[in-house]
């Protein structure tokens, strides 16, 4: 079906679902030489939330409900289902297409898995406003749902404590007001870089063995340090970027909602852009770091806290493996 092309693409409803089980510093130095001190010294983090057998299709679907429930939409008003995911289900069928059956979506409309690790919510909503622009799709539905604590090494004390499970979604939708909603996207990547962020194995490169899993390849292998410095280098250019092309000054951002990897890296981007910390929302310290849920949470947490009123410019801005970068720029309608 056609619509009339948009004015605007708009932020309808958001939602978001992590599970009840939480890990503490505490219970992980209880397997690794590691302390609570350190953990949150160096990261931020407290504590993560943990699945206990749900997938990421099931936490995907719970903050979806909440999404619609808050667009004031249900299942049969969507027209475009994007999931984003590093930790499928399964290698296929897409996750997307596990989300539209459990929520009862009907079939004559896309559903697909995008894949850009941390940044996958940036990339997402990128896509799906272009498809949207075209007059072709009314509602679309970007979930980011990741089952990341059963893909660390629980003997790695370098990754083991950074991760945790969760999921966020947005319904995006057109609008006839013109200037409001996603104002302005750049994303980009670096594929030169794709050594310091991996899963060797499980993959058609390396397909799982007896040995790859004895070897402990199908877990997260990452370079911290090379990560952090280009993190904070990424981070802070794709926000510059993002501003330049809308007009908009970075002392006009109302909410900054950085990718939450780590709190040294979000207080040294804001810092840089001189954004003040109290315009800057950070829950990595009860969640760790959820790769491409991270933002959307923190986004709908942000609306539910009261944090975001109309006419606020609300700035996006992720990095993750691959290397992979983007940001957002919103301007609440
Ligand atoms: O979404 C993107 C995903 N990844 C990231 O964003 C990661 C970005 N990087 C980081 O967040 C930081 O690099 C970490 C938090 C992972 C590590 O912090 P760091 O300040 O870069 O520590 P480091 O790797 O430079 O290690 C410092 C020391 C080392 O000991 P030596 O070599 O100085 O003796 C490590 O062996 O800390 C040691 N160490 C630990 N000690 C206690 C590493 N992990 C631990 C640990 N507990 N868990």
């Amino acid at each position: 079906m056609e619509f009339a092309k948009p004015n605007s693409i708009i932020i309808k409803g958001m939602g978001y679902y992590v599970p009840e089980k939480v890990v503490t510093n505490d219970d992980i130095a209880q397997i690794v030489d590691t302390s609570d001190a350190w953990i949150y010294e160096r990261s931020g983090i407290r504590r993560r939330h943990v699945s206990e057998g749900e997938s990421a299709s099931d936490m995907a679907v719970k903050s979806a409900r909440a999404a619609l429930e808050e667009a004031n939409l249900s299942a049969s008003d969507i027209d475009l289902v994007i999931v984003t995911t590093v930790t499928p289900d399964m290698m296929f069928p897409s996750t997307a297409c596990l989300v539209q059956a459990k929520l009862g979506i009907r079939n004559n409309i896309p559903c697909f898995d995008l894949e850009a690790a941390c940044t996958g919510f940036v990339y997402g909503m990128e896509v799906a406003t272009s498809m949207m622009q075209s007059g072709k799709y009314k509602n679309a539905l970007v979930i980011s749902s990741e089952r990341l604590y059963p893909i660390l090494n629980p003997t790695d004390r370098s990754t083991c404590f950074l991760f945790g499970d969760g999921s966020g979604a947005a319904v995006l939708s057109c609008s006839d007001e013109p200037g409001v909603g996603i104002i302005g996207n750049v994303l980009g990547a670096d594929g030169a870089a794709t050594a310091v962020l991996k899963i060797p194995a499980g993959g058609s490169l390396m397909p799982t063995t007896e040995q790859t899993v004895k070897d402990g390849l199908h877990y997260l292998q990452m370079d911290g340090r090379e990560i952090f410095k280009n993190a904070v280098r990424i981070m802070q250019e794709k926000a510059l970027d993002v501003l330049d092309l809308c007009g908009v000054k970075a002392e006009d951002i109302s909410l900054l909602i950085p990718h939450q990897a780590n709190i040294r890296i979000i207080e040294t981007v804001a810092k840089r852009l001189k954004i003040p910390s109290q315009k800057v929302y950070v829950n990595i310290e009860e969640y760790g770091n959820t790769s491409s849920a991270s933002i959307p949470i923190a986004l709908s947490q942000a609306l539910k806290s009261g944090r975001i009123h109309s006419g606020d410019y609300v700035l996006l801005v992720a990095f993750g493996a691959g290397l992979t970068w983007g940001a957002t720029l919103i301007k609440w309608q």
